[in-house]
């Protein structure tokens, strides 16, 4: 039997956790991956570089659904998979993450009785203001099989009644992305290329709303950053939400004037090469504080909370505000605890789900 799975890729965080799985179902004989990319994010930094970083083909399905309002983005994705998942009728639907489009194609899975898989299943910041939070919730409950990368996310799937046989822990797939391509990371040199080698720097990413969406706030981190460039030089790869902000609240040129290296965002090979280079991250990222805490690599995140506890309890993620990054900076460059990298970050996450729906499959019989 050979059974096909359709992936969902929407945003830049998705692809590195749809590309392992691709690899690991194509190079198995009782699978055929079917790629869909849902187009949240389109420009080629964004999207069409990291995807062949990955070493991903062209999309089977591009839906094209570009920017919008939350219900825009959501609706579009529902209405334009819903024809393909109808025509196509895979043996299996698995979503990534937590953005706009994996909702949107887990409802429509679960409506049309395809299964569903999550992957990365069970986060919880316990924050609602943040829109993957509610995205995370709601696919959670619909998803047929949960597929967690730690114990916490397991713990929260059980205390939010989901039965223990629809979660099987596979770890972080993510890792597997970065062990798939680490000998082109190691090859690549952009540090130097920036004026950097052999030098300490930060790195520096920030898109999250409650960040830079408004004025007061950006304005705070903007400062701070400015005051940590003093002491380390910043690079600083900026989203396309941020750049739209910076120039909106006219704040570029206080990070300009400072000396902060401002650069577009980077294909995976490139970025994972400044991040494996810095001495400390400064982020609000999610997937950035799990690489982080895989490496080794101090990392300050610029938020209240964290669905991914793990990176704190276990790994190097400290959470931070403007008015505390300097003095954590601090601290953090002088570390002294060794961390630990959490059970089944591995980098064998994605034979590890192959595995789990062959199991299933059978089950489901
Ligand atoms: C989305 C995800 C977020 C994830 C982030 C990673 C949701 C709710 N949010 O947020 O969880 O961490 O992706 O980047 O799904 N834009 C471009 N080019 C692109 C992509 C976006 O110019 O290739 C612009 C959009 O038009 C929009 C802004 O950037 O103005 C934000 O894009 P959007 O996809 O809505 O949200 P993100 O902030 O990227």
């Amino acid at each position: 039997m050979n059974m096909r799975v359709h992936l969902i890729a929407a945003a830049r965080p998705n692809f590195m956790k749809v590309a392992p799985l691709w690899h690991a179902l194509r190079a198995a004989e009782d699978f055929t991956p079917v790629l869909v990319h849902t187009g949240q994010h389109y420009d080629a930094n964004m999207s069409g570089d990291v995807l062949a970083d990955l070493g991903l083909p062209e999309p089977d399905h591009h839906l094209g659904v570009g920017g919008g309002s939350h219900a825009e983005q959501t609706g579009r994705v529902m209405i334009a998979y819903e024809k393909i998942a109808e025509a196509e009728r895979p043996d299996w639907i698995v979503v990534v993450g937590d953005v706009n489009s994996t909702l949107a194609a887990a409802l429509v899975g679960a409506k049309l009785r395809i299964p569903v898989v999550h992957l990365e299943a069970g986060l919880r910041s316990r924050d609602r203001d943040m829109p993957e939070e509610i995205n995370r919730l709601a696919t959670d409950v619909v998803a047929d099989v949960l597929w967690t990368p730690s114990p916490d996310a397991d713990a929260n799937l059980i205390a939010e009644g989901i039965p223990p046989a629809r979660i099987t822990r596979v770890g972080n797939i993510m890792l597997d992305s970065f062990e798939m391509v680490r000998s082109r990371i190691e090859a690549e040199g952009v540090p130097e290329g920036l004026g950097l080698g052999g030098q300490p720097f930060a790195i520096v990413t920030l898109h999250r709303p409650s960040n830079v969406d408004r004025s007061g706030p950006l304005t705070g981190l903007v400062d701070a950053l400015v005051a940590v460039q003093m002491k380390l030089p910043i690079v600083f790869p900026v989203h396309p939400r941020t750049a739209g902000r910076l120039d909106e609240f006219g704040l570029r040129d206080r990070l300009v004037d400072a000396g902060v290296r401002l650069i577009e965002p980077l294909p995976y090979i490139r970025f994972m090469c400044l991040v494996r280079g810095a001495a400390v991250a400064i982020t609000d990222s999610g997937g950035i504080q799990e690489e982080t805490t895989y490496l080794g690599i101090p990392c300050l995140t610029l938020r209240e909370n964290t669905e991914r506890p793990i990176t704190v309890e276990q790994g190097t993620n400290r959470l931070v505000r403007a008015d505390t990054l300097v003095g954590e900076l601090e601290r953090a460059l002088v570390g002294t605890v060794a961390p630990v990298r959490p059970e089944y970050w591995d980098g064998r996450t994605s034979l590890r789900c192959v595995q789990d729906l062959r199991v299933r499959a059978v089950n489901l019989k």
